[in-house]
Order: structure tokens, then sequence, then C-alpha cells
């Protein structure tokens, strides 16, 4: 295994329910370094590009308009094998079928509003990390 970088999002709905904090609690306490974060609130032209690979599928709107109605928080992270490590970490998409112990088990309601994005490959973790931070603002040397 190998160190990754992955890109998460807290969702519109964590930063709505005030779990920011717990949320990257239980990442760090699973040991994801934080590498770069900010809170940013997207345009729906934004969030369309960001989720451009769904373009064609029947919750598109839904999915776009959800992740521009408040700000989000962007985080990339990493970790020695950091994208499945963190796919498994949030559980699975629908909450209603995430194992015990999983972040969208603990929080998420629904399918459309389910607290946090995991990047689902390590190419697509770099592309995404660069959605919303430039290289140079990716931090190398945090303890
Ligand atoms: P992300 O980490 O957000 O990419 O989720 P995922 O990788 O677990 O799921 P996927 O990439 O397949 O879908 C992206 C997002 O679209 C999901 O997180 C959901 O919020 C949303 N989504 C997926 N399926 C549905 C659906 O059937 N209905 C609605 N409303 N949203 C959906
Ligand atoms: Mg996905």
């Amino acid at each position: 295994m190998s160190i990754e970088r992955t890109l998460a999002i807290l969702k519109p709905d964590c930063v709505r329910k005030n779990l920011i904090g717990d949320v990257i609690s239980r990442i760090q306490g699973a040991g994801f370094k934080v590498r770069a974060l900010k809170m940013v609130q997207l345009s729906l032209r934004e969030a369309e590009g960001f989720y451009v690979v769904h373009s064609e599928r029947p919750f598109f709107g839904e999915l776009t308009a959800f992740m521009s109605s408040g700000p989000c928080v962007p985080i990339v992270l990493e970790k020695e094998n950091a994208v499945l490590d963190f796919r498994a970490l949030i559980g699975a998409t629908n909450p209603a079928e995430a194992d015990e112990g999983t972040i969208r088990q603990a929080y998420a309601d629904s399918v459309g509003e389910n607290i946090v994005h995991g990047s689902d490959s390590v190419e697509n973790g770099r592309l995404e990390g660069n959605y919303f931070f430039p290289e140079h603002s990716i931090v190398n040397n945090t303890p």
C-alpha cells in the first residue's frame, strides 16, 4: 500500500447540522491527515462541473441543487490507502445501507443528503483536489 490523497467534501447538510467538527474528528481519528481545507459556497454551475460524470443521471438536477444549496467544506486528506479507506469510513451512498460505525450511518438522512463525499479513485482524488485547491496550497508537512 502507498500513501494516497483523496478529496472529502463535507456537504451542505453536514454544515447545516453543525457537524463539521464531529465529522472531522472521526476522519482524523481514523488516521487521515488534513492537507488542505476551506469552506466554500458552490454556484449551481460549479456543482455541475464537479459532478459532471453524473450529468446523464436522473438525480443530477437534485444533486447539483443540493450541493449548491449552502456552504460545503472540501478537504484534501492523506493517508496510506486513503481512497478505499475513506470510502470504508463514510459507508454506502445510501445511509440505510451503510455499515454500523460509518459516518453516513451515523449522520446522513437520505441518499440525496448523505453528509460527505469521497473520491472513488486516486486519479479522481487528484483531479477533485485540484478542482478546489491549487497544488501549492496543499501542504505536505502537517504532523
Ligand atoms: P459521492 O462521494 O458524493 O460521490 O457519493 P458516492 O460515490 O457514494 O455515490 P455516487 O458517486 O454514485 O453518487 C454521487 C452522489 O449523488 C451521491 O453521494 C448522492 O448524494 C447522489 N445520488 C446518488 N444516487 C442518488 C439517487 O438515486 N437519488 C438522489 N437524489 N441522489 C443520488
Ligand atoms: Mg462518487
